[in-house]
């Protein structure tokens, strides 16, 4: 098994499929991956009135403290665990608990603009785009919200056309230009699925032909393309 960890960066706009597709990995690798979520760092905004969290912008990059991520996905590499905050999606603000996490062979980092902090997707070594049609993502960011999130139907579809949608076409679409795999429906892409865990495998040394981390698959000349 490799000493290094493999960050893996999952993107993709607000309900495509990330956190699913977190999930079925990190299941499938039971013990031997970190997830670190974005949405855990959300600004603390309880200096703030309920009514006035309601109406802030949660889809803009500001609306993180990406120093303390970076900070503590950079302590989770070196092998250190951390203290990592818990966000309250009804209460639209930092919990007091902490969660925490340790490091692992593989970290999985989650979020709608991770690809859009360059000093995030710097530290990613596979960059995942979880790309899923923006009317398949209201359905289920509607039912999701109301379901899980405390949300009024009326409250979604006035934060999707507010803040969500002008800001998925400013920050997250854009920046699916730094993916190197586009994955169409995230978890329930077995092909795409297939293909990670056997690179995952290799890294864990799962598989025989285990290669180095980062080693690449193929040796591709440019020159000769
Ligand atoms: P994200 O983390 O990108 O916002 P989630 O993984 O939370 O998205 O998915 C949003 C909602 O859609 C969840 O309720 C989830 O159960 C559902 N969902 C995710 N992937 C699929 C899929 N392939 N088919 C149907 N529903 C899905
Ligand atoms: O899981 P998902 O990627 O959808 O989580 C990100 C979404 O959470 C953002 O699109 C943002 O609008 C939403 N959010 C919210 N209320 C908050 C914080 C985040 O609706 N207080
Ligand atoms: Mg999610």
């Amino acid at each position: 098994m490799s000493d290094r960890t493999l960050v893996i960066g999952i993107a993709g706009g607000t309900a495509s499929g990330k956190s699913t597709l977190t999930q079925t990995l990190a299941k499938h690798f039971a013990g031997h991956v970190t997830v670190i979520q974005h949405d855990s760092y959300y600004k603390n905004n309880d200096h703030l009135p309920f009514e006035a969290r309601t109406t802030l912008n949660y889809d803009a990059p500001t609306a993180f403290d990406n120093d303390l991520m970076i900070e503590q996905v950079k302590e989770l590499i070196s092998g250190k665990a951390v203290e990592c905050p818990t966000y309250d999606y009804a209460l639209h603000t930092r919990a007091k608990e902490t969660v925490r996490l340790d490091p692992s062979p593989i970290l999985i980092v989650e979020g709608i603009l991770i690809f859009a902090e360059p000093r995030l997707c710097e530290l990613c070594d596979i960059k995942l785009f979880v790309d899923t049609d923006a009317d398949v993502r209201i359905l289920r960011r509607i039912r999701r919200d109301v379901v899980e999130r405390g949300r009024s139907l009326e409250s979604v579809e006035a934060q999707y056309l507010k803040t969500v949608k002008p800001m998925h076409e400013l920050y997250v679409e854009p920046s699916k230009r730094q993916a190197d795999m586009i994955i169409p429906e995230g978890g329930s892409n077995l092909v795409a699925l297939d293909m990670l865990v056997h690179r995952i495998d290799r890294v864990l040394g799962l598989d025989p032909n285990a290669a180095p981390l980062n080693a690449p698959i193929f040796e591709v000349d440019p020159q000769s393309a």
